[in-house]
């Protein structure tokens, strides 16, 4: 049988994942492959670094160099994470002619397409499977499945740390602050939480997936974001009440309308190319759409092809073996390109929207709730909706529960369809009035129909 030697570089959590998968189901893999993939080299960066599987003490090396360098690696695996050495060891194997996989999706939001032209450049291929919710198939599915479908919509749940801080949220009515602590104790959440609850985790993701999905670079200051520390219990509550789950939602929805570049508010004119609103931000999701039972650590993308229709995915997005899982589907492609010398049989990322472009989250037209204190006096409500409609924007419903008298009660809208800009414009005026005590909390709503 055939064999690839592979040279994987970070032997931690997930290094040592693939290492354990590969002793699991190599022989599996390579019986359904016909080929075997043989681990060559582990680089490290000590020996004794705490790991979740072991690795023997020969199969590793603290060199990166000697193991890119070996003409007796035909693949390398990047799993070292970080945006700096991971960078510089990938582009110094893809000059080499070593297709390259990888698990870093904060590399590829910052570096990709660098490294994906670097790719195209030395004729090899980078594969990146394991960098978007780790178990999920996504990026196949993207790339390969639905290579025939113009990707219209794109939900997803992309990041379990704040997935399982809204979940719990919801299930105890819990504070945020509490959650995320106890998160912490329990390892769920990062120490240092910015990354997942300020949405950047989600951001790196979603960016991969739209640059995929749409074919032109996404670059991660033009999607817009907002994490899920400002979402507090009662929003949580009050969004059930009227049939919501508040889900960290990333949004890639092809904008119908104006021409593609600028995002101008110029004349209206159809343009074929694609704009589109690449995003992630808390959102309400309707309590009867799949999405909204997506709970705990889990992750889920929900893709809308023209031709396929409506399609669901669903699993774990990190951890050392969902991610092994992804990173030896890629290893498996990678050693077939090299068996049948097709180095582009399935190409990483190829730009094909020359005229693609982001949609300002300003133009964006979505739902809104939005979660008011004030005085609770007569004449408060007319001047609210006095601002709403100068800026003509619809009221669809409004609700100021009972039970809560004081200094101020909370008052709550839903707004119609309106773009972003016309109703941040709008809160802000709002936001200045008397009888409204603290800042006004917009949560965006999406049907998903
Ligand atoms: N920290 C991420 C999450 C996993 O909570 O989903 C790695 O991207």
């Amino acid at each position: 049988m055939q064999q690839v030697n592979l040279g994987m570089i970070g032997g931690g959590t997930v290094g040592s994942g693939v290492f354990h998968a590969l002793q699991l189901n190599g022989g599996l893999m390579a019986s359904r492959i016909g080929v075997k993939v043989n681990v060559r080299k582990v680089v490290v960066k000590a020996f004794d670094e705490p790991r979740p599987y072991p690795i023997p003490k020969s199969a590793m090396t603290t060199d990166w160099q000697s193991v890119v360098n070996d003409p007796q690696v035909d693949v390398v695996a990047e799993l070292a994470g970080g945006t700096t050495f991971a960078r510089t060891m990938i582009l110094a194997a893809l000059k080499l002619g070593k297709p390259v996989v990888t698990a870093n999706k904060a590399l590829l939001s910052a570096h990709g397409e660098e490294l994906f032209a670097a790719a195209q450049q030395y004729g090899t291929n980078l594969y990146y499977e394991a960098s978007v919710c780790g178990g999920i198939p996504i990026i196949k599915a993207l790339r390969e499945g639905f290579v025939g479908n113009r990707i219209t919509h794109l939900y997803g749940i992309v990041n379990g740390t704040c997935n399982y801080i809204l979940t719990r949220m919801k299930l105890e009515g819990a504070d945020f602050t509490a959650v995320l602590k106890d998160a912490q104790a329990q390892g769920y959440a990062e120490a240092e939480p910015s990354l997942d609850v300020d949405g950047y985790d989600a951001q790196h993701k979603i960016g991969i997936l739209a640059s995929l999905a749409h074919g032109f670079w996404v670059k991660p200051e033009d999607i817009y974001v907002e994490g899920i520390r400002g979402i507090t219990r009662t929003d949580i509550q009050f969004a059930n009440q009227l049939g919501y789950t508040i889900k960290l939602l990333g949004i890639i929805k092809r904008v119908e309308g104006r021409g593609a570049k600028g995002g101008g508010t110029g004349a209206s004119k159809p343009s074929p190319h694609a704009r589109v609103q690449v995003s992630v931000y808390p959102t309400l999701v309707p309590n009867t759409h799949v999405l909204a039972s997506v709970n705990h650590v889990f992750n889920a993308v929900f893709v809308r092809g023209d031709v396929v229709g409506d399609t669901l995915f669903y699993g774990r997005g990190a951890g050392k073996d969902a991610t092994a899982s992804a990173v030896l589907s890629d290893l498996a492609d990678a050693a077939l390109d090299l068996k049948f010398g097709t180095k582009h049989r399935v190409p990483p990322f190829v730009p094909h929207e020359r005229d693609g472009a982001v949609a300002p989250i300003n133009e964006v037209i979505s739902r809104y709730f939005v979660r008011l204190d004030v005085v609770d006096r007569p004449g408060v409500l007319a001047q609210i909706a006095a601002i709403f409609g100068q800026a003509r924007i619809g009221i669809s419903s409004v609700i100021q529960p009972e039970g809560h008298e004081g200094a101020s009660v909370p008052l709550i809208l839903m707004l119609h369809d309106a773009p972003n800009g016309a109703v941040s414009r709008a809160l802000a005026k709002i936001g200045k009035l008397a009888a409204v005590k603290s800042a006004p909390v917009m949560i965006r709503v999406e049907d998903l129909c």
